[in-house]
């Protein structure tokens, strides 16, 4: 272990530290912090999108495919974060255009297109004469044109408030639904809030539905983890005991409500400011936070409840917003597709890409997108929780003390450690990098076989050879020894398995859409990586395990979180809301498991691609 070589990166002006070893891409480090940049071009140097500036501290040797920068621009300290290197210690700033989405009044999608900010809740000024007398609201209908709609138990208040503001008032309206009434004398509140519900975390955007603002973000743990940790485990739960389900949905509704209590207190408002929601999810999730029963996904033919995307009262499934607000769930594809991926691709413009493109959404279900002269064609696939470090015997989450990179260097291996901590254990990205490393060196056969000590290769260094270790008739790869009290952390065989299991079910599944399109995989245009797992895959390593097609690395991009893009985009354009219901009406859902190749192609994608097969 090298982990004395760690350098401790700063970025600036978040002040967010990360630890990362030698030679780190800017881009990679800039992930770790929790920054998605803008990637264009995938990281080919030729958009100059990801500039950064170096404060102090050394980089490498300008990549030569770096040539957006001037010898000027560099020397005051610029920097492409895809091209350059860490090298030492250092402060970077990250300048606000290079971030994918960053705190604009208008957000952009992947592509720079500019969103319209045209929310379904709508809000206007009135001015009614004061001599008109006529009763309750009803005034505000012949000002507005039309007839609202009002909670009776409101309806009082509410004219109060009217006849308190000399008969001024800015109306918060959605449809004919009249949802507020506040003052004209100060400028209008009304904010909506974004939820992308993952399986095991939620993220909620606080938005302003005036202005596109974004005035707030906040994560909590879906509070359904102790159900179980994947999706198939929480069915289960239902399905063994129908009345589990309103304690699933009160467990994920508790992490909403958690969010929204964090982004009010964040911005100092009451959470009857927040009069309108979205909410994208995988078909799961989405189906137990509105409260229905999920079990018609655990068994053949994984049918949804539902597929058109709809609106149902917040205050109905417990969400603590305003009163009168409503709550929009993301339309689903089928199967495991779901809110989650339509969501993803209006957030990446997915229907108006020219070329053939995938769209990969790595997590327990691998979702898959391809575009094709104009077809869309959609999976999902079982790549269970290998990736999220379960079934793995010293697998973890990406949290402080999980090893997260791994890499073999100058005859021996290196590795960076989340929270700079003493690891503990080992997430995803280490298991590939490892996995990666091992066939490179020859100590790990293409089959998945890792080699006995005394098969090892004769001119192997004598630090990776020590490493190899019985237990047993199999052996392991030991990433830390023990020391004192501290645990080693090691790679078993069963550990590569699974691996092969996960990894397999994602490229089986990725090569059975592009033989239903007629592709092969040389044709994409582009990869587009999504979801939080995603964005911190080292492509090199992900294609050398068989995860990834062998594409140039320029054509395999992160798109970050785009589940909750697509969410925020949705709240503030019903433009995007219908286009995510086109987007939904044209996808053909592929279902794998009915497939007659997709075994066969299941069984070849577990094998590890031999040397040079893979980019
Ligand atoms: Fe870095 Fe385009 S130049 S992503």
């Amino acid at each position: 272990m090298s982990s004395d070589i760690e350098l401790r990166v700063t970025f600036q002006p978040s002040g967010r530290t990360v630890h990362v070893l030698p030679g780190t891409a800017i881009l990679e480090a800039a992930a770790r912090a929790g920054f998605v940049l803008l990637t264009p071009c995938g990281g080919g140097g030729t958009c100059g999108k990801c500039r950064v500036k170096i404060h102090s501290g050394t980089t490498g040797a300008p990549d030569a495919r770096a040539h957006r920068l001037t010898a000027a621009q560099r020397r005051e300290g610029w920097r492409l974060a895809c091209c350059d290197t860490i090298e030492s210690e250092a402060v970077i700033e990250i300048p606000p255009t290079s971030l994918f989405e960053h705190s604009q009044k208008i957000l952009t999608g992947d592509a720079g297109h500019t969103l319209a900010v045209d929310p379904v809740v709508r809000v206007t000024t009135v001015k009614l004469p004061p001599a008109d007398t006529r009763p309750g609201l009803d005034c505000l209908d012949a000002a507005l044109g039309e007839t609202l709609s009002i909670d009776p138990a409101r309806a009082g208040e509410l004219t109060d408030r009217l006849r308190a503001g000399g008969q001024q008032a800015h109306i918060v309206q959605e449809g004919c639904r009249l949802l507020d009434l506040q003052p004209a004398t100060a400028p209008a509140v009304a904010l909506g809030v974004a939820f992308d519900l993952g399986t095991t975390t939620v993220v909620g955007t606080l938005l302003d539905l005036v202005t596109g603002t974004e005035r707030g973000v906040a994560a909590a743990l879906n509070g359904q983890i102790p159900f179980g940790d994947d999706v198939l485990s929480r069915i289960l739960r239902v399905r063994e005991n129908p009345a589990r389900l309103p304690e699933l949905q009160a467990a994920a509704m508790c992490s909403l409500n958690e969010i929204v209590g964090t982004l009010c207190r964040q911005a100092g408002i009451a959470p009857e400011r927040i009069v309108h929601a979205t909410l994208a999810g995988n078909t799961t999730m989405q189906q137990i936070i509105c409260g229905l029963d999920p079990t018609a996904l655990g068994e053949i033919p994984f049918t949804p409840a539902f597929v058109h995307s709809f609106e149902v009262p917040a205050a109905s499934l417990g969400l603590a917003i305003h009163p009168a607000a409503s709550l929009y769930v993301f339309p689903q594809i089928g199967g495991f597709v779901g809110g989650d991926t339509v969501a993803g691709m209006i957030a990446s413009n997915f229907d108006r890409l020219p070329k053939p493109t995938l769209l990969v959404d790595i997590g327990t279900n691998g979702e898959i997108a391809l575009l094709h002269h104009g077809r869309i064609f959609c999976a999902s696939t079982a790549a269970g929780p290998a990736f999220e470090g379960a079934r793995i015997a010293q697998g973890m989450r990406a949290t402080a003390g999980a090893i997260e990179k791994v890499l073999i260097r100058d005859g021996d291996i290196h590795i960076n450690v989340i929270g700079n901590t003493p690891p503990a254990g080992l997430c995803g990205t280490a298991l590939i990098d490892t996995v990666a490393e091992l066939l490179r060196h020859g100590l790990l056969e293409p089959t998945g076989r890792l080699l006995l000590p005394e098969e090892l290769p004769a001119a192997l260094p004598e630090a990776l050879r020590r490493r190899i270790e019985r237990t047993g008739d199999d052996p392991r790869f030991v990433l830390v020894p023990a020391a004192g009290d501290r645990a080693a952390v090691c790679l078993t065989q069963r550990d590569i398995r699974e691996l092969q299991l996960a990894s397999g079910a994602i490229r089986a599944g990725i090569e059975t859409l592009l033989q239903r399109a007629g592709l092969a995989a040389t044709d994409l245009d582009a990869v587009l990586l999504a979801g939080a797992f995603g964005n911190f895959i080292r492509r090199s390593n992900a294609q050398r395990i068989g995860l990834l097609p062998p594409l140039p690395h320029e054509r395999i991009r992160f798109i970050g979180n785009a589940s909750s893009m697509g969410a925020k985009m949705a709240l503030l354009s019903a433009a995007e809301r219908n286009r995510a219901e086109t987007l939904r009406a044209r996808a053909e859902h592929v279902d794998l498991g009915s497939d007659p190749g997709f075994l066969d192609i299941f069984c070849q994608s577990m094998l590890f691609p031999e040397e040079g097969a893979a980019l």
